[in-house]
C-alpha cells in the first residue's frame, strides 16, 4: 500500500474537542441504508456517539432536491433564496445549525455521487456574490455561518487508496469554498471485501475496529491518528482473490438473470 499523503493523516477537526459538538452528517449514497457506505459509517457514528458528538443524519437520497440552474436568483433578485421549491430550505438550516460536517459519499467513477454534487451547488446559497480573496486565490465571503470543518467519509469498489484522489482533491476544494477547514477523510476502499467475514473475521474485525476507533478519536481528541486511517483501509485479502470474487458473483447474477428471461 501507497503511504498516506497529509490528508489521510491528522484529522484537525479541533473544535469538537468541545463537548457535545453538533455534527450533520450528509449521507450521498443512492442506496442509503442498504449500501456499502452505511456499513462503514455505522461503526463510524457509534465511536461519535460514544465521545459524546451530536449527530445529526440527513439522507439526501430522502429528499426532494432540484438541481442548480445557475440563474443567480439566490445572489441579488432574492438573496439567499433559491428559485426552486424543494427540501434544501431545510437542509440548509440544518447544516448552518452544525459545528462540522460530514460528507459520506462512495465513489461513483472517481468522484462524488451526483446526490453530493447537486447537493453541494445548491450550497451556494450560503455564499455572498461579492468577490475576495484567501491565501490560495479568490473566493466568495460567505452570508451565512457553515460548519467549521468538512470531515469525508468514502468507499470504493476498486483496491488501492489511489482511487480516492479525485474526490480528496475535489472535497478539499469545496471546504475552502465555504471557508471551511477541510479535516481529512476515513477511506474504505475494496470495500466488497468486507462481505470476506467468515473467510478474515481477524482482518475484517480490525478493520471496523478501526472505523470505530476513528469516530472516537476524531470526537474525543480532534484527530485520528495516521495508524487508525491505515488499519482502516487495510487490504483484506489480495486484488487477485477480490477480482475473482466479483466476477465469480457476476457471472452468477447473468445466470440468473438469463435463467429468468429463458423462462419468461
Ligand atoms: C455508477 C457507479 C460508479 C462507480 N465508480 C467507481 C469508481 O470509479 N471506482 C471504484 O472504486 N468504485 C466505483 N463504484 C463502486 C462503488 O463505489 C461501490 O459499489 C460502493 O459500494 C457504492 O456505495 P453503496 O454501496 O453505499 O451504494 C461505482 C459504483 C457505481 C454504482
Amino acid at each position: 500500500m501507497r503511504p498516506l499523503d497529509g490528508s489521510r493523516c491528522t484529522v484537525a477537526f479541533g473544535h469538537l474537542r468541545e463537548n457535545n459538538m453538533k455534527i450533520i452528517v450528509i449521507h450521498a449514497a443512492p442506496r442509503m441504508e442498504t449500501g456499502n457506505t452505511q456499513v462503514i459509517l455505522n461503526p463510524f457514528l457509534v465511536g461519535l456517539r460514544q465521545e459524546g458528538a451530536r449527530v445529526d443524519i440527513a439522507f439526501l437520497g430522502k429528499k426532494d432536491i432540484k438541481r442548480c440552474i445557475g440563474c443567480f436568483t439566490c445572489y441579488a433578485a432574492t438573496p439567499g433564496e433559491c428559485v426552486h421549491d424543494d427540501d434544501m430550505p431545510s437542509l440548509q438550516e440544518r447544516v448552518r445549525d452544525a459545528d462540522a460536517m460530514v460528507l459520506a459519499t462512495p465513489v461513483y467513477l472517481d468522484g462524488m455521487t451526483s446526490l453530493a454534487k447537486t447537493f453541494l451547488d445548491r450550497m451556494v446559497v450560503f455564499l455572498d456574490p461579492h468577490f475576495t480573496t484567501d491565501d490560495v486565490g479568490v473566493i466568495h465571503p460567505l452570508r451565512w455561518k457553515f460548519p467549521k470543518s468538512i470531515f469525508l467519509v468514502s468507499v470504493c469498489g476498486y483496491p488501492g487508496l489511489h482511487n480516492f484522489d479525485p474526490l480528496l482533491m475535489h472535497v478539499r476544494n469545496v471546504a475552502r469554498n465555504f471557508h471551511s477547514e477541510f479535516a481529512g477523510a476515513l477511506l474504505r476502499p475494496a470495500i466488497f471485501s468486507i462481505l470476506l467475514a467468515k473467510k478474515y473475521p481477524e482482518r475484517v474485525n480490525r478493520v471496523i475496529d478501526a472505523v470505530r476507533e476513528s469516530g472516537v478519536q476524531l470526537a474525543k481528541s480532534g484527530t485520528v491518528s495516521e495508524q487508525t486511517l491505515r488499519i482502516a483501509a487495510e487490504d483484506i485479502c489480495p486484488p487477485e482473490e477480490l477480482v475473482t470474487m466479483a466476477n465469480a458473483y457476476w457471472d452468477r447474477e447473468l445466470n440468473r438473470f438469463r435463467d429468468r428471461r429463458d423462462k419468461e
